[in-house]
């Protein structure tokens, strides 16, 4: 019998990460729709987009209004990225009350991602989440490349958990290890849950793991059996980041439900509501989804 955790905390981060790096347009109403769809389908934590440079990143410059349009379902939380104080304040202001801030443990990728070295971004990050606190807002940590950098290859694992331990230190209440360009294998993925958990309690541990080589839910399988219990994915398969040359999307939250439906855990959110969601986005983009499971569903109800 495979042992994982009973309850798995789903956070949905296509809103965010799926549409951040979309060659088409997709209007603020039908971001707004997306995301009411989610939060139908019973997601404990949605990633609604981010108050980033809308010069690096354009698909994510209408997230005020995204905010201001979507219905809160009660318990539901509605993160968004924030890289600075800048993000942080424009986030507050349009009624943000979870924030992300993130980080590489990859020098070349800090400086892509974020224009600056990985000590500046801690610096920035660590502003934002002291004006976090005093707010208090909730903050999620991101860490990127955990598993391998598009521009320096192998990433040491001491690296990833120092800086997550420093992230932590800082005021993260909760840290999710990216595989940002979906290179990992399960044996990595142990690797890390076993290695971050050394140090940080399991249950500030989420995995983020895009599908690029389609090992995600082997790799998102490997660290649940080390008994972590947040998974991060993204409705259709949608995403990847503008910054990492060759990302695939995140793994398809439908995918990893339909698994964790099979393994009996319990995540509050329902399949059938993710397979519509994703059919709706795909539909706006005007591609098919990438998912195995919503292929399967459309391919038998068009027999
Ligand atoms: P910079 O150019 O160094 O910033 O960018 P700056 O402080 O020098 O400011 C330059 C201009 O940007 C100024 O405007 C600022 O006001 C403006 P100007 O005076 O020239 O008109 N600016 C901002 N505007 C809106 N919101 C802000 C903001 N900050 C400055 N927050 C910066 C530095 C960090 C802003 C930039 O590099 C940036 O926006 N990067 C974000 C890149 C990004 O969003 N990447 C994708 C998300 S991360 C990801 O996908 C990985 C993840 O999924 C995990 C994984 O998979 O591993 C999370
Ligand atoms: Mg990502």
């Amino acid at each position: 019998m495979i042992r994982v955790p009973s309850k798995i905390k789903l956070v949905e981060v296509g809103p965010r990460d799926g549409l951040q790096n979309e060659a088409g347009e997709v209007s603020t109403a039908n971001k707004i729709a997306l995301i009411d769809r989610l939060s139908r389908a019973g997601f404990p934590v949605i990633e609604a987009g981010s108050f980033v440079s809308p010069t690096w990143v354009p698909r994510m410059a209408d997230t005020a209004k995204v905010l201001a349009g979507i219905h809160r379902r009660d318990g539901a939380r509605y993160p968004v990225l924030t890289p600075n104080m800048k993000g942080f304040e424009s986030a507050v202001a349009a009624g943000a009350e979870d924030v992300a801030v993130f980080a590489a443990a990859s020098e070349t990728f800090s400086q892509r991602n974020t224009n600056c070295s990985i000590a500046q971004s801690l610096e920035r990050l660590g502003e934002v989440c002291a004006a976090a606190k005093a707010r208090s807002v909730r903050v999620r940590g991101y860490l990127s490349c955990c598993l391998g950098c598009p521009y320096e290859g192998d990433v040491p694992l001491t690296t990833v958990v120092k800086l997550a331990a420093r992230m932590l230190a800082l005021g993260c209440v909760e840290i999710s290890f990216g595989d940002t360009i979906g290179i990992g294998t399960p044996d990595r993925a142990t690797a890390l849950a076993d290695a971050v958990s050394a140090v940080i309690p399991r249950d500030r541990v989420a995995v983020h793991f895009h599908d690029t080589y389609g090992q995600g839910l082997a790799n998102i399988l490997a660290a649940m059996q080390r008994g972590i219990a947040i998974v991060d994915a993204s409705v259709g398969g949608l995403g990847g980041c503008p910054y990492a040359p060759g990302a695939g999307g995140n793994v398809a939250t439908e995918d990893v439900l339909y698994m964790l439906n099979g393994l009996g855990c319990q995540t509050g959110v329902d399949l059938d509501g993710v397979i519509d969601t994703a059919q709706f986005i795909y539909q706006i983009l005007g591609r098919s989804p990438v998912s195995k499971v919503t292929r399967a569903r459309l391919a038998v109800a068009a027999r």
